[in-house]
Formats: C-alpha cells, sequence, structure tokens
C-alpha cells in the first residue's frame, strides 16, 4: 500500500548537511499497522513526510496505492493526498472554527457541497464520538478530544492512507490508551493502512502488525511484531520484549531460549531439571501473544561453565529450540 524505494533526503547546505534519510526503502502492506521507533533525529517526521510528499525526497520513490507521486504533477498529487489522511502530535486544529467546521475545512478542498460537507462531518464526529462537541471550540476541548478532532479530520475525505506523527505523546497514558484503540477501530472498520511514528515502545506493542527501527536516517531492521520477537539478537524485540536484567552468579552460564509458535508452551525448565539435573534460575522472561499467536524469551542461568553445560544446550538444540549463549 506504501512503498518507499530508496529514498534519501539531505538537508542543509554545502558547508553543513545532514542526511535525514539514507537509502531508505520500506513497505507497509495494505490495512497493517505499521510503527516507525527510532530516536530524536534519526529520521522519524522526514520520512513520514515524504509519504505524502510534504517533504519531497532529493531521490528515490514513494509509491502510494500504485500511485508514484515522486513522478505525477501538482493536480494529481493534490488528489492523491486526499487519500492520505495525517495526524500530528499538537493536533494542528484551527482555534477559530467550532470542531464541526474543522472537519468540514478538511471537505473543502474536495470540492464537496455545503450540505455533503455537513452530513459527512457529522457521521465522522459520530465515528469519533463527539457528535457533542460538534458546536465547541478546540480551546473547549481536552486533549484526547483535540486528537478525536484531528483525527475526525483526516478521515473526512476516505483515505485509504493514515499517517500519524507522535500523534499520542501529549497525552496521559489513558488517554493514549483510547486514542490507540479508535486507531484500531477505524483500521479495522475502514479497512485503512496505518503508517505511525513514536518514541514509545508501547504505542507499537498495542497496536502495530509490523515495525520498523530508524537510525541516523537507516531503517536497521523491520519485521512482523510476530516474527521480531522470536529473532535472535533482535534490537527491536529486545526494546519491545525486555527480558528484565538479574544478574547472573560468576563462573555459570547464561543462555536465551527463544520460543515461537508450538514451542512456547512446552515444559523446557522442567526437562532441564530432570534430564540433567540441573538447578536453573530464570532471569527473565517475556511470553507475548502476538496476532494470535505466542512468542517469547527466557533466560536461564544454569550452574557451571558452557563447556559443562554442553550436552544439555544440544539437548534443547535438538528440539527445536533456539538457544543463544550469553559471552
Ligand atoms: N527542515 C529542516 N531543515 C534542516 N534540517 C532538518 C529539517 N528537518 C529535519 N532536519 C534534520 O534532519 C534530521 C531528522 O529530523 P526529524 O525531524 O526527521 O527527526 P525525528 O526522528 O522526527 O526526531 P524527533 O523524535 O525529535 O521528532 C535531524 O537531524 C534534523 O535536525
Ligand atoms: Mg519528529
Amino acid at each position: 500500500m506504501i512503498s518507499l524505494h530508496s529514498v534519501s533526503k539531505t538537508f542543509g547546505d554545502h558547508t553543513r548537511s545532514v542526511a535525514a534519510l539514507d537509502d531508505v526503502s520500506l513497505d507497509v502492506a495494505r490495512g497493517e499497522i505499521f510503527g516507525v521507533v527510532g530516536q530524536s533525529g534519526a529520521g522519524k517526521s522526514t520520512l513520514i513526510r515524504t509519504v505524502n510528499l510534504l517533504e519531497r525526497p532529493d531521490a528515490g520513490a514513494v509509491v502510494v496505492d500504485g500511485v508514484d507521486l515522486t513522478s505525477i504533477g501538482s493536480g494529481q498529487l493534490r488528489l492523491a493526498r486526499q487519500k492520505i489522511g495525517m495526524i500530528f502530535q499538537h493536533f494542528n486544529l484551527l482555534s477559530s472554527r467550532t470542531v464541526r467546521g474543522n472537519v468540514e475545512l478538511a471537505l473543502e478542498v474536495t470540492g464537496a457541497e455545503r450540505r455533503e460537507r455537513r452530513r459527512r462531518a457529522d457521521e465522522i464526529l459520530d465515528l469519533v464520538g463527539l457528535t457533542d462537541k460538534a458546536e465547541a471550540y478546540p480551546g473547549q476541548l481536552s486533549g484526547g478530544q483535540k486528537q478525536r478532532v484531528g483525527i475526525a479530520r483526516a478521515l473526512a475525505a476516505e483515505p485509504t492512507v493514515l499517517l500519524s506523527d507522535e500523534a499520542t505523546s501529549a497525552l496521559d497514558p489513558e488517554t493514549t490508551r483510547s486514542i490507540l484503540e479508535l486507531v484500531r477501530t477505524i483500521n479495522q472498520q475502514l479497512g485503512l493502512t496505518v503508517l505511525l511514528i513514536t518514541h514509545e515502545m508501547d504505542v507499537v506493542k498495542t497496536i502495530c502488525d509490523s515495525a520498523a527501527l530508524l537510525e541516523s536516517g537507516r531503517i536497521v531492521e523491520h519485521g512482523p511484531l510476530v516474527e521480531l520477537i522470536s529473532r535472535p539478537g533482535s534490537r527491536l524485540a529486545a526494546d519491545l520484549f525486555p527480558l528484565g536484567a538479574v544478574p547472573p552468579h560468576a563462573g555459570n552460564t547464561v543462555i536465551d531460549i527463544t520460543f515461537s509458535g508450538g514451542s512456547a508452551d512446552r515444559p523446557v525448565i522442567a526437562q532441564l531439571a530432570r534430564t540433567h539435573g540441573l538447578d536453573v534460575s530464570i532471569l527473565g522472561a517475556v511470553i507475548e501473544t502476538i496476532g494470535g499467536s505466542q512468542a517469547g524469551r527466557t533466560r536461564l542461568e544454569l550452574p557451571g561453565s558452557a563447556a559443562a553445560n554442553a550436552a544439555a544446550i544440544a539437548d534443547l538444540r535438538s528440539q527445536g529450540l533456539l538457544v543463544e549463549v550469553a559471552a
């Protein structure tokens, strides 16, 4: 649904330049919620702004719903942009217009008639749960309500894609949860494809199907969450599903076991203890249900050196489990 092909964007002049995006390629499937995470300055906002060409890349192609936005004229681009809604951290509402007026504004560019604009605005305000605030002004709303107006405005022209730039960063945890629920509802009810950027791992965990890690303008890792969690050495998985950090005792062996699919409910620790007579300690564990299947990792401490535990580790591996021995 959204494809970036080798997109690069550099800011600055000949004296000082920043490669905000460096050869970024990305595919977001139709109907999925895709999260991009990364530190401040990693290029997240630049990336999302290239998707509707608010930021025109120096190189590469941006294809949305089969249309290469980088190769079309301004008239066609205006039409294509109507199919891409966007929401922002600070809502970007017009304070002089009512809630309904803000939503109707998004319909004026589509050329819809006044009556149709009103009908559509009320329909979408109902969807986001703000019918009783239609006549209110943004200054009279809470942050969560303002973001609901932002979402209503973004959806007014019936887009196929929703872009979200830190839409919940200014909200408290409970309001964040309700906004994320709303995003998931519209994703499912309207079949909307969502590309969101955030620095909050919880946001990704709560609603994303897939995620990518952006670092200094480059995508260093990406994939479906259910795959990431069982990918050995994955930094995204370590951030999304931290194992905790109980320190091991000197001279002992630490192993990380990755479970996925059918292996998640096997009595691995009991078996290790019984078959190999080992006193196993659990240093950390994470088991999550993502997309209906279980995946997770467990960090275990085994008494003695890695050499002394070679048979037990080989046994685990022979059961098809992924076992990494910590250095
Ligand atoms: N219009 C601009 N002019 C010059 N430099 C820019 C411009 N926009 C972004 N940059 C630079 O590009 C880099 C990426 O910025 P970007 O805003 O995409 O980061 P970000 O990941 O969204 O950060 P944050 O989490 O703080 O919002 C930064 O080094 C930034 O200073
Ligand atoms: Mg940003």
